[in-house]
């Protein structure tokens, strides 16, 4: 057997997400906000994204290296990246690639779903942050309407694609509309999970009271019908999961801001343009781009994903409160997609 990579802190490499693009559809409020994502900002150009043969060879190095079992696709919105069925039947055909998902704000499955599942993608995780459609108009910048994101779900069940639901809690804005979520969502088997909203990038203007926590989603739901813990799926999970009492249905919370979850991170993140980053919330990223357009031999980039991940300290959300990690610059989200 492989000896296993593990990091300053004993965490393995396991999870390995690729940002496809930079670019989305979308204009969310507390991601791409359209007061500094709009005309004049500057999206990377096509020579700088990684090609689909870059990211698979770097699918297989890191396969080999570090063992990965799993991929999620990610963007901005990655749907945005042309002929993408193509890398993920590419990446499918990784030998030992057993898990292969997609974050999506939904939109365009429609018109993608059964490709991609056709190329072997397995499920999709698409963002909804409420049921209300002047909310949700407002809180996408594009004015998109949630029965667009409902029949992007529609078309990836239709095509056998998994489905988990993302819903962003921000308090004042939506946490009136977690119980209708969870409502809307129970018996339909896809699985829905609630997300504390967080300090990632620059541009969100984030701040402490706009967080409404883990134990307030906790109460709101179990007031109105009990829910109670369950193990996780996996070790390293993110998302705390819950049954309704004395059923199989299940919800999660992730909880980055009130109960952080680092001891058990073990997931790397590449930018669509080829930057290796550690923890969602890095200052820099580590170029593996010039090491793949340097050489065709993927020894120096294999000592160099080694390296990187040996001396990885991150635990951010561990450290928040401290000085230590308050308004340094940070890595954008829709540059690594969550
Ligand atoms: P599964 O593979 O289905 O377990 O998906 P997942 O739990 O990895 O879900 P997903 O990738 O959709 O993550 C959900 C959200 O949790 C992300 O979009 C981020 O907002 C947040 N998140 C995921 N990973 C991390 C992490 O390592 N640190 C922090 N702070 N937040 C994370
Ligand atoms: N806090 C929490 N979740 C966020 N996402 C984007 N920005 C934030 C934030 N500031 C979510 C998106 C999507 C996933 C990629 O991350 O809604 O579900
Ligand atoms: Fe686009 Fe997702 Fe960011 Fe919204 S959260 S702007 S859909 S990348
Ligand atoms: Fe991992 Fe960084 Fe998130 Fe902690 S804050 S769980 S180290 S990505």
């Amino acid at each position: 057997a492989m000896k296993p990579l593990t990091d300053t802190l004993g965490r393995p490499l396991r999870d390995f997400r690729i940002s496809v693009t930079d670019r989305c559809n979308f204009r969310c409020t507390y991601c791409m906000p359209a007061e500094i994502f709009g005309p004049d900002y500057h999206f990377l150009d096509k020579s700088e994204l990684l090609s689909f043969e870059e990211i698979v060879r770097l699918v297989k190095v890191f396969r080999k290296t570090a063992g990965i079992e799993k991929v999620r696709i990610t963007g901005g919105e990655p749907l945005m990246r042309k002929d993408l069925d193509k890398l993920i039947a590419m990446i499918s055909d990784v030998a030992g690639i057993d898990d292969l998902a997609m974050t999506t704000n939904g939109s365009l499955l429609p018109l993608h779903a059964q490709r991609l599942k056709d190329a072997g993608l397995k499920r999709v995780t698409v963002s909804l942050d409420t049921l209300d459609e002047e909310r949700f108009q407002r809180i996408n910048g594009r004015g998109v309407s949630v029965k667009k994101v409902l029949q992007g779900m529609e078309a990836a069940e239709k095509a056998g694609l998994g489905v988990k639901v993302n819903m962003v809690v921000q308090k004042g804005l939506n946490d009136g509309d977690i119980l209708e979520m969870a409502r809307f969502f129970k018996g339909s088997g896809r699985i829905l999970r609630f997300i504390e909203f967080m300090d990632v990038g620059n541009s969100n203007g984030w701040k402490m009271d706009q967080v409404f926590t883990k134990q307030q989603i906790f109460d709101t739901i179990n007031f109105e019908t009990p829910i109670e813990p369950i193990e996780p799926r996996y070790k390293g999970e993110v998302a705390t999961r819950y049954r309704y009492s004395g059923s199989n249905e299940e919800i999660g919370i992730i909880s980055s801001i009130t109960d952080s979850f680092c001891s058990y991170c073990n997931r790397a993140r590449l930018s669509a343009e080829g930057k290796l980053y550690t923890c969602l919330f890095a200052s820099k990223g580590h170029d593996l781009r010039s090491l793949l357009r340097k050489s065709e031999d993927n020894e120096e980039i294999t000592k160099a994903i080694e390296g990187i991940w040996r001396s990885r300290t991150d635990r951010y959300s561990d450290e928040r409160s401290s000085s230590k990690s308050a308004s340094r610059e940070k890595i954008e989200m829709s540059h690594i997609g969550g």
